[in-house]
């Protein structure tokens, strides 16, 4: 339906509702809809009602302040009195710097609304979108297009929505290489507080979402909003709290100096800004994993059990070893079997050879098919380890084509693990790649290909242009990954970036899980994967079993708080499998065993976690969509302060459900370390979903650096 404008007489207001979430837009404010509310759902309201709560929302004007005060549209700009962020910032060398964008059209229905809009004097198109799904979630994403007579030079062009004044506390996540998301709260007082990312990928340290709540809030309880970039380049992520009361959350692309110029009737569309809100962060994942597992392309076929090579052999491949892993693998219920990195020419140490990528004949004389064929052979997917957005300067392709490097001011970039980024954005360097890809797919019978991209980027420029290229890589690598799945349906594609460096919903829209971090120490993963999970549901996060020895932080754990840990994900193992014993495989295979006959709850399911009164141990849990049962794994990261600890409470079950708590004897059966029986695991207890939310259960005593499965099943 489209309508120039045209609500009925009294029905200035809008008002979008779905699944639990309400967005009430004011038509009629000048210039731009202004946002009158985002958050819970307001009921059915009638037009009187809407037009009441618009009447209501206007604030008096103060001394010291402009005369009409400002209201916050869907992009906020000075034209209108705004003087906090503004959503688009832009110029045509100086010129037409403050745009004053007026209505044309609002295309809606119940749950979604274009508008339409027009700047003739800044020569200047908008169009934005606002959209409710199902779970509730909010995608917004604006498009501004030149239409003027010259070139329009883009600087910002950012999404933003409004926060209730209830929102004081921030959340967002920092990190690094082998600690990828780690939570960082931060008292929301006057001012923004802004999160960048500048290094072509979204980066170990960058925000995976910004959401600010109530004091305090926590995964079961406190009103929290917040909102995620779909991008996979650089972005500036803000909230600001202005004295006029006026709160925002503002997420869009970060672009370099004149990276985007528009010339006349060209457009930049930016990338979506999902958000969502909830009463606790297990509300709000619960909508962001509804809207992303809405996607017609989300993976649902049950995840294959995973080998990955990488901390089993690094860079000594040959092929009996590989074969006898592989063999191992099958022993204990591996399902995909991943060579990793090492296979191509050159590359007998992460110095050389990425670019040439063809099979290295020194070491694979007979190439890759005996290998792939003994895989395939034992009943398992084969999957391949690539880096095409990468170059060493020691490799052919680096002589031949040093113009085909990111770069600019007639200099190469300063290296990153010794290496380069290719510009994707140059058709020679495209079509290489492309051509690459394809040759290894058709000559090869790969399920599944690791996607690396193992620095960040500096200085990138592209050669034609002399332009920063940034934004039109992370364009030029969507399409080749999406060229890629299209000439071979079923190919699954790893988003993998030194780690966990490009975790994001834009190239999650483009690939099939993404590699969590390159630290697979359990303990170290149990925050890692709370936080990535905030944005990422398990079946796209992969979780792997490591070594008794960790490679990333020398501790020592054992297998049950390894596969524990790694229990609700894409499972996976990343281990020498040749030099465990028979008992350790018997072991292993147990939770693998586990892992598959629970997988399909795994990951449909609701993903919780319990504020625990003692943060010496973590609960966390994934409850069934229907409630009938959960699985839940405690685990006691140091020693607790109370001895034994405090008692365990379940979040995320139907309160007026009985369920039979137990622990399992499968996958392991040894858990309790107390020096009596704990009543309810030795014979099993039945209790309300609403006493075990509000009372709970004894915790058992583990030793630190332990953990327990938990099993709950409702009764009929
Ligand atoms: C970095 C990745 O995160 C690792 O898992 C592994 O694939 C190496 N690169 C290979 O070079």
């Amino acid at each position: 339906m489209r309508r120039e404008n045209t609500m009925q007489d009294g029905a200035q207001v809008l008002h979008l509702r779905n699944g639990g979430t309400s967005v009430v837009l004011d038509l009629s404010a000048t210039g731009l809809p202004a946002f009158v509310h985002w958050g819970a759902d307001l009921g059915d309201l009638s037009d009187s009602e809407l037009a009441g709560l618009v009447s209501a929302s206007l604030v008096q004007r103060v001394s010291g302040g402009l005369d009409h005060p400002a209201r916050l549209s869907i992009l906020p700009s000075e034209a209108f009195g705004w003087q906090g962020s503004p959503g688009l910032v832009g110029s045509r060398a100086g010129r037409d710097f403050s745009p004053a964008f007026v209505t044309t059209a609002v295309e809606t229905d119940a749950a979604s609304v274009v508008v339409s809009a027009l700047d003739p004097a800044a020569g200047l198109e908008l169009t934005a979108e606002l959209s409710l799904d199902g779970s509730g979630t909010l995608l917004q994403r604006l498009r501004v297009r030149n239409i003027g007579e010259d070139d329009y030079e883009l600087e910002r062009l950012s999404a933003t929505l409004p926060l209730p004044s209830s929102a004081r506390e921030i959340l967002d996540t920092s990190g690094r290489h082998l600690r990828e998301r780690m939570p960082q709260r931060h008292p929301f007082v006057m001012g923004s507080h802004v999160r960048e990312s500048r290094k072509g990928r979204p980066g170990a340290d960058s925000t995976l979402f910004l959401a600010v709540g109530t004091p305090g809030f926590g995964f079961e309880r406190g009103l929290v909003h917040g909102a995620h970039l779909a991008w996979s380049g650089n972005h500036r992520m803000l909230v600001e709290r202005q004295v006029t009361g006026a709160t925002i959350l503002q997420g869009g692309e970060l672009l370099a100096p004149g990276e985007v110029r528009l010339a006349p009737g060209e457009s930049y569309l930016a990338p979506p800004l999902i958000a969502s809100w909830g009463d606790g962060l297990n509300t709000f994942t619960a909508r962001l994993h509804a809207h992303v597992r809405a996607r017609p392309s989300h993976p649902r076929s049950p995840r294959p059990v995973t080998l990955n090579t990488w901390e089993a052999v690094y860079f000594a491949h040959d092929l009996d070893g590989l074969r006898d892993l592989a063999s191992v693998g099958a022993r204990v219920g591996v399902e995909r079997f991943v060579l990793d990195d090492g296979w191509f020419r050159g590359r007998r140490h992460d110095r050389a050879g990425l670019g040439d990528w063809f099979v290295d004949d020194e070491v694979w004389p007979h190439g890759l098919e005996p290998l792939i064929q003994h895989v395939r052979g034992l009943g398992m997917q084969f999957g391949l380890w690539v880096e095409p957005e990468m170059v060493n300067e020691d490799s052919d392709l680096a002589r031949a084509h040093p113009e085909w490097i990111l770069q600019t001011g007639g200099r190469i970039p300063v290296e990153g693990r010794q290496q380069q980024v290719l510009d994707l954005s140059h058709p020679g360097a495209y079509g290489y790649i492309r051509e690459r890809m394809l040759a290894l797919l058709a000559d090869h019978t790969i399920d599944y290909l690791k996607w690396d991209h193992n620095r960040d980027l500096v200085d990138a420029g592209s050669t034609i242009t002399g332009r920063a290229a940034v934004h039109e890589n992370v364009e030029a690598l969507y399409r080749l990954l999406d060229e890629l799945k299209a000439a071979h349906p079923g190919l699954e594609i790893e988003s993998c970036a030194s780690g966990g460096a490009r975790v994001d919903l834009g190239i999650l829209a483009h690939t099939d899980r993404i590699w969590t971090s390159d630290c697979i120490d359990p303990l170290e993963r149990l925050p890692i994967q709370k936080y990535t999970g905030v944005v990422v549901p398990y079946e796209l996060m992969g979780t792997h079993v490591g070594g008794t020895v960790s490679h990333s932080t020398g501790r020592t754990s054992t297998l049950r708080v390894r596969a524990a840990t790694a229990l609700f994900g894409h499972f996976g193992i990343e281990s020498d499998l040749r030099t465990f014993s028979e008992p350790e495989l018997d072991a292993l295979a147990a939770w693998v065993g586990y892992h598959q006959r629970h997988r399909a709850m795994f990951h449909t399911g609701t993903a919780v976690h319990a504020d625990l009164d003692d943060d010496t141990a973590d609960l966390r849990g994934v409850v069934a969509e229907d409630r009938s049962r959960a699985v839940f794994v405690f685990t006691q990261v140091r020693s607790s302060d109370t001895y034994p600890p405090a008692l365990l409470r379940f979040p995320g079950l139907d309160d007026d459900a009985v369920y039979r708590v137990g622990i399992p004897v499968e996958p392991a059966s040894d858990p309790i370390a107390g020096q009596s029986a704990l009543a309810w695991a030795e014979s099993g207890v039945e209790l309300s979903g609403r006493v075990l939310r509000t009372v709970g259960v004894a915790a058992p005593v583990l030793f630190p650096e332990q953990a327990v499965v938990i099993e709950l099943g409702a009764l009929d």
